[in-house]
């Protein structure tokens, strides 16, 4: 039987949900406003050369790539060599990338004058709906070329493994972090799943602490139709 198991199009969903959330943001900020550009500025790339906090929307987007090299690619490799060197290109122009608007956005911050401010405002969006664009393409092509040909070549309870590698070996903030993203963005029939998955595999504690943030997180009718389905 052919696996079913999709690695990739969960974790987007989330990181589609934030970076969605941080181009509306950018698009209505007021530059010339320099409280709010701060503001604006921390959540995008706080500390992202030094510390790679949790929060951090451009770390968040480079941790994603660096999880996918060190516990799928390695695999996928060894079944089919042409599509993993093409994605670790791509990742590679992302944080290319991601640096530079990171760089570009803080220097911002330490203009004089408002109109300097907002002229420069405008470019860093820019940039960034340019790295928005090459990042929904580069997940697409995970979840449209990737996830098919892993499911014809590893079995789901391989894929569990990948995926238990990863979560296994993130700080819990920044598990919780993406999670807060990752479950708000999932339709019921996959909240349903992951639930159930989560309190069939994972210690109680775990499981509560998960369900509670879907309580805070998911949208109030969604997360009653989840609640009922898995019989909360
Ligand atoms: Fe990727
Ligand atoms: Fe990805």
């Amino acid at each position: 039987m052919m696996a079913t198991e999709d690695l990739f199009t969960p974790i987007h969903k989330g990181l589609r949900s934030m970076l969605y959330g941080l181009s509306g943001r950018l698009q209505t900020n007021d530059f010339a406003d320099l409280a709010a550009t701060t503001g604006l500025v921390t959540d995008l790339e706080y500390d992202f050369a030094v510390a790679r906090s949790a929060g951090c929307i451009l770390c968040t987007l480079n941790h994603h790539a660096t999880d996918e090299e060190s516990e799928i690619f390695p695999s996928v490799v060894k079944v089919e060599s042409r599509l993993v060197p093409q994605l670790i290109e791509e990742h590679h122009e992302l944080t290319r990338r991601e640096l530079a608007i990171a760089q570009r956005a803080h220097a911002l911050l330490a203009l004089a004058s408002k109109e300097e401010r907002v002229d420069e405002g405008t470019r860093v969006n820019q940039d960034f709906n340019e790295l928005f664009a090459l990042y929904l393409t580069h997940m697409n092509r995970e979840e449209t070329e990737l996830v098919p040909m892993m499911q014809r070549h590893f079995t789901d309870d391989q894929m569990v493994g990948m995926r238990s590698r990863i979560i296994g070996q993130m700080p819990p903030d920044r598990l919780f972090s993406i999670l807060g993203w990752m479950l708000p963005s999932m339709n019921v029939t996959e909240l349903a799943t992951l639930l159930a998955s989560v309190r069939r595999g994972a210690p109680p504690p775990f499981f509560q602490a998960v369900t509670k943030l879907c309580a805070e997180k998911v949208d109030a009718a969604r997360w009653s139709e989840v609640s009922a389905r898995i019989g909360l």
